[in-house]
This record gives C-alpha cells, sequence and structure tokens, in this order.
C-alpha cells in the first residue's frame, strides 16, 4: 500500500504511540484488502460502547490509547451504551455503571462526540458521495443505501483508528465500482408492514453473504420501513448496501425469487414466546427519528401502559431533547423513553425482563443469545394494543 511521506512518518512513530498503533491497523486491513492508498474521511462512528457487550479486556487498551494523547481528528460519533441515566441507572448495580462511566469517559477524553445512538444520521446527515468510517451495520446499510455517502463496515477498532488518523484504506464500497448491484430480488408480493420489512432483511441477509442487491419493488417503500430492511439485512449477513433502481442486465449475476410465504416463515421464526404475555414492549430499533417519536407520541395518547408490563422506547440523547412535548406525552401514559441506550445492548436480564415484544425483526434476531429473552415479533399496531390499555 502506498504511504505519503505524512503517512510513512506516522507509522514510524513520529506522532506517538496511538497515532502509530492506528496508522498500523489501517494499512493492515488496506494490505489484506488489497487497498493502494489511505483516502480522508468525514466522519467516523465508533460501536462497542456498551459495557455488556464489549466486556473487560478492551477498556485498558482505550485507557493507553487516551493516556497517551490519542485524540479524534474529524467528527466522530458512538454508539449506545448500557444503560440511561434517567431510567436504568438506578436499577443496574454499582460496578456495572461505574465501567460503563470508565469506557464513556475514555471516549469522551479522546474528543468524541457523545451521540450515543446507533442512527448518527439524524444528528448530522453525511454528504452525497462523502466518505466514511463507520461501525454499526444498521447505520452503514443505511448511510450506503439511502444517504448514498460511502462506508465500509467497520468494526470497533478500524473505527477507532480512522477516527484519529482521519483517513480509511481505500477498498470494498468506498469504490464506485464495487457499489454496483449483482444480484436481483424479484419480491413477488407487496409487504404489510415494518416487521416484514424486517423479516425480508434477515431473509435476505443470510442468502446474500456480502453481495449488493437490486430490489426494485422496495422503490416506493417509506424510510421507517427501509431503516428496518436495512437493519436486517446488515444482521444476519455481511451485506453493506441495497439498491432500489432495477439494476442493469450486464452487472446482475444472480437472481433471488421472494414468496411472500418466505417472509411469513421469516417472521414467524423470529418469534421464540409460546404466548403473547411480555414483559417488556420495545420500539425505538434502530433509535426512532424525531418523526417516529411524534407518531407514538400522537397515537398512544389518553392510553395507559398496562399495570406489570415496561414499554421502552428507545431514542437518541439529541432526539429525546428536541421532542420534549411528545417525550411527555409518552411518559404520562406510562411508558419511558430511553435516550443513549437500547434493549439489545442493556441488561434486561437482571431486570427480570423474560419476554420482549418489538416491531424491529434485528432485536426478535439478538434478544434470544444477547437478552436470554423469548421474543414476539409484532407490527406497531399490535405492539401498542398489547402495551397499552384504553
Ligand atoms: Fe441500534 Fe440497538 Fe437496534 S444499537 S440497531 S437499537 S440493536
Amino acid at each position: 500500500m502506498h504511504l505519503t511521506k505524512a503517512e510513512d512518518r506516522i507509522y514510524d512513530g513520529e506522532g506517538g504511540w496511538a497515532q502509530q498503533t492506528s496508522m498500523k491497523i489501517l494499512v493492515r486491513l488496506g494490505e489484506l484488502f488489497g487497498a493502494e492508498k489511505l483516502i480522508p474521511i468525514d466522519s467516523a462512528h465508533v460501536s462497542g460502547v456498551s459495557y455488556k457487550t464489549l466486556g473487560d479486556a478492551p477498556i485498558d487498551f482505550l485507557k493507553a490509547f487516551a493516556d497517551s494523547g490519542a485524540r479524534v481528528t474529524v467528527r466522530t460519533t458512538v454508539n449506545p451504551q448500557s444503560l440511561d441515566l434517567e431510567y436504568l441507572a438506578g436499577k443496574i448495580p454499582q460496578n456495572l455503571r461505574e465501567k460503563q462511566l470508565t469506557i464513556l469517559d475514555q471516549f469522551r477524553r479522546m474528543k468524541m462526540i457523545n451521540s450515543l445512538t446507533c442512527t448518527p444520521y439524524y444528528l448530522k446527515k453525511p454528504v452525497r458521495g462523502a466518505h466514511l468510517a463507520w461501525a454499526e451495520s444498521s447505520a452503514v446499510v443505511y448511510t450506503n443505501s439511502i444517504l448514498d455517502s460511502f462506508t465500509n463496515r467497520e468494526g470497533g477498532p478500524s473505527a477507532l483508528a480512522a477516527a484519529i488518523i482521519g483517513k480509511t484504506p481505500d477498498y470494498g464500497i468506498h469504490r464506485p465500482e464495487n457499489r454496483r448491484p449483482t444480484v436481483l430480488v424479484n419480491l413477488e408480493s407487496s409487504l404489510r408492514n415494518e416487521t416484514e420489512f424486517g423479516a425480508l432483511g434477515i431473509h435476505l441477509g443470510k442468502m446474500l453473504e456480502n453481495k449488493i442487491p437490486s430490489i426494485p419493488a422496495l422503490r416506493n417503500s417509506n424510510e421507517s420501513e427501509l431503516k428496518q430492511f436495512g437493519a436486517a439485512l446488515g444482521t444476519s449477513g455481511m451485506v453493506n448496501m441495497f439498491r432500489r433502481r432495477l439494476a442493469t442486465k450486464k452487472s446482475v449475476t444472480e437472481e433471488i425469487d421472494v414468496e411472500y410465504q418466505d417472509v411469513r416463515r421469516t417472521a414467524e421464526s423470529l418469534s421464540t414466546a409460546s404466548n403473547r404475555n411480555p414483559d417488556l414492549v420495545f420500539l425505538g430499533c434502530p433509535h426512532y427519528s424525531s418523526q417516529e417519536i411524534k407518531q407514538i407520541a400522537g397515537l398512544i395518547k389518553g392510553r395507559k401502559v398496562k399495570s406489570g408490563l415496561e414499554f421502552w422506547v428507545c431514542t437518541s440523547c439529541r432526539v429525546k431533547n428536541t421532542e420534549k412535548r411528545s417525550v411527555k406525552q409518552i411518559e404520562a401514559c406510562g411508558g419511558h423513553v430511553l435516550a443513549g441506550v437500547c434493549t439489545v445492548v442493556s441488561w434486561t436480564e437482571k431486570l427480570g425482563i423474560d419476554t420482549i415484544m418489538t416491531n424491529s425483526a434485528k432485536t426478535a434476531y439478538y434478544a434470544p443469545t444477547l437478552n436470554k429473552a423469548k421474543t414476539i415479533l409484532a407490527p406497531l399496531s399490535q405492539c401498542l394494543d398489547t402495551a397499552l390499555k384504553g
């Protein structure tokens, strides 16, 4: 891989240990994937923030990085943590809270933005055609497919390294020739709700490996449906983008037919509970937008959360702050708007939550392993009817 003179000097240690380590990570990655050079990025998004999923091992490394003066050189946002400070913090053992704070502290020392969200594109929309280094598969699929900015799916360490250096290796879908769809997906029936969009994503993610699909049937789908679809697509496989326009015959090497039965079967497989009595009804995976928070507030006005049941809506701290009126309405109904956290990366099992109902296929896919919970995947209207009376 060709490095400029300035990059070479960083590689040799002129900028200190953290910069050198970051440069070595990027060069290694670039060489592995055949990149010829590094390219500048507009922003980075770092995953591996929740103590629950991160564990103890990387904490010392993050501390050493921050201690040695590592600072990000581009706008850098971070994924959700394992608790929110208003509702969950008081319910979680102190030692876990402290570990979580230690992690956040290191990110803060490195000058990252305390965004704590998997939808950083609602905070600042990346420019079309911009190169980014984002971890968090749902955000990667969204930004490549809907916003048309360019990012590979980074891991936590490579996103951190790119944030420090301000560059990423030029390979994968940073290159226009690798962004052409090679698989045409023929969807033989229209989808009825967001859970079916999610189920389609899970179904295709398993079949596509890392190939880019063209799915003309999604051309008129709305943003929430596409967000559900993309998040699920990135969950069950390594797909990092999809196209909605019809692919040219030249680029397509494969066709997949999807019948409505395939989608229904996948949706059913994502419900593992034998009854319809959840302990928690959860909305907001991926984190809800302002629009979605307002929609929920409007839909549940005048109703009350059933006793003995938790109703959570997850979003970023920014959206929670800007939508105070809707947040109040949701909380007046007995729901909780949790900011900077998500169910999957939080300690639900410590709260006695055994069954989770959600409209998110991604959560339903992960909850049996990451939350040791049974799942009920159901569309928004059914989630609300289960959570609320009146
Ligand atoms: Fe976001 Fe958590 Fe879902 S990080 S995409 S809300 S699993």
